[in-house]
């Protein structure tokens, strides 16, 4: 037996597009046992996907990745047309990490009867933060998510912190409406600089990424002065944010300081320091844990 590895044993992922060809795929990975672990994207993967993927493949034994543009997570006014899309590229890296079954659906093969009547209703923590400007961002996202647990029954699903308001509403899902599947919250992958990868960043040209990483020198700035407290956090934070807004270069959204659950933020202990901005017409978001002293 030879342990050396050639381009033979590169395994490509099964690629399914049809819930039958999904089925079909699930079938072959179930008779093998073990856990199934799933990885929801919408494609144009980047270092950040593939993390967590790696964690989906530490923590299971066969691993789902789903590509799918959601319509039902995007405003009247958003990105949805155009959205990043690199399936070739998606379907290498993937290939590169193992994945054992690609679901890429059409939005009919999701959607069959257009948009469903019924839907997750995300609650309060959807009308803070992101959902203030995007109301019903995580109604969509939410119901997506959920029937991808559906269609693939995931024992495990991982998601970036690097959305951290979704990942507390799908944790939030999972747990309220017993689905069964155990949430896994994954790192921030960022760029050297600290800009938080993200598909969006290549809206950006190359002197608006290097202000954009002004976000996660603020996020880390508050983070070290939470041991001053609370306001302190906030105002290192705001003076790192300040010189980029006055030159109108960053626009604001907001940057708030919440409690690891977005609750109120705590007097000490565990918070999270959340800050979103429009870097030219690209809206972007980053987040940090903080741990406040009084
Ligand atoms: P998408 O933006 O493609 O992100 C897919 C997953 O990758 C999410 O869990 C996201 O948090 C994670 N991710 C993105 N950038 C990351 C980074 N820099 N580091 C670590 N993880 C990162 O989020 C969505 O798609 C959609 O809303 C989805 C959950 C697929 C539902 O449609």
């Amino acid at each position: 037996m030879t342990s050396t590895t050639s381009p033979l044993d590169v395994r490509n992922p099964v690629v399914a597009h049809t819930r039958v060809e999904l089925a079909a795929a699930l079938e072959e990975v179930r008779s093998k046992g073990g856990r199934v672990g799933l990885v929801p994207t919408m494609g144009a993967l980047h270092a950040g996907h593939r993390s967590l993927i790696q964690v989906a493949r530490e923590l299971t034994d066969a691993v789902v990745v789903s590509i799918f543009v959601n319509p039902l997570q995007f405003g009247p006014n958003e990105d949805l047309g155009r959205y990043p899309r690199a399936f070739e590229a998606d379907l290498t890296l993937c290939s590169d990490e193992g994945v054992d079954v690609v679901f890429a659906p059409g939005a009919g093969e999701v959607y069959p009867g257009g948009e469903p009547h019924v839907m997750i209703d995300p609650g309060p923590l959807a009308r803070i933060l992101e959902g203030g400007s995007r109301p019903t961002h995580f109604r969509g996202v939410l119901t997506v998510v959920a029937k991808l647990f559906g269609l693939v029954g995931p024992d495990l699903a991982v998601f970036g912190q690097k959305d951290y308001q979704q990942l507390v509403l799908i944790r939030r899902m999972a747990e309220d409406l017993c689905m069964g599947v155990e949430i896994v919250g994954a790192e921030t992958a960022r760029e050297a600089g600290g800009l938080a990868l993200s598909s969006r960043n290549q809206y950006l040209d190359e002197e608006q990424q290097m202000l954009a990483a002004t976000l996660s020198r603020a996020l880390r700035a508050g983070a070290d002065a939470g041991r001053n407290g609370s306001e302190r956090a906030l105002a290192a934070a705001h003076d790192v944010l300040r010189d980029a807004e006055r030159g109108g270069v960053i626009a604001l959204d907001y940057l708030e300081l919440t409690s690891p659950t977005l609750g109120k933020a705590p007097e000490s202990g565990e918070a999270r320091l959340l800050v979103a901005a429009r870097v030219g017409t690209t809206r972007l978001i980053d987040n940090i844990a903080v741990v406040l002293r009084q």
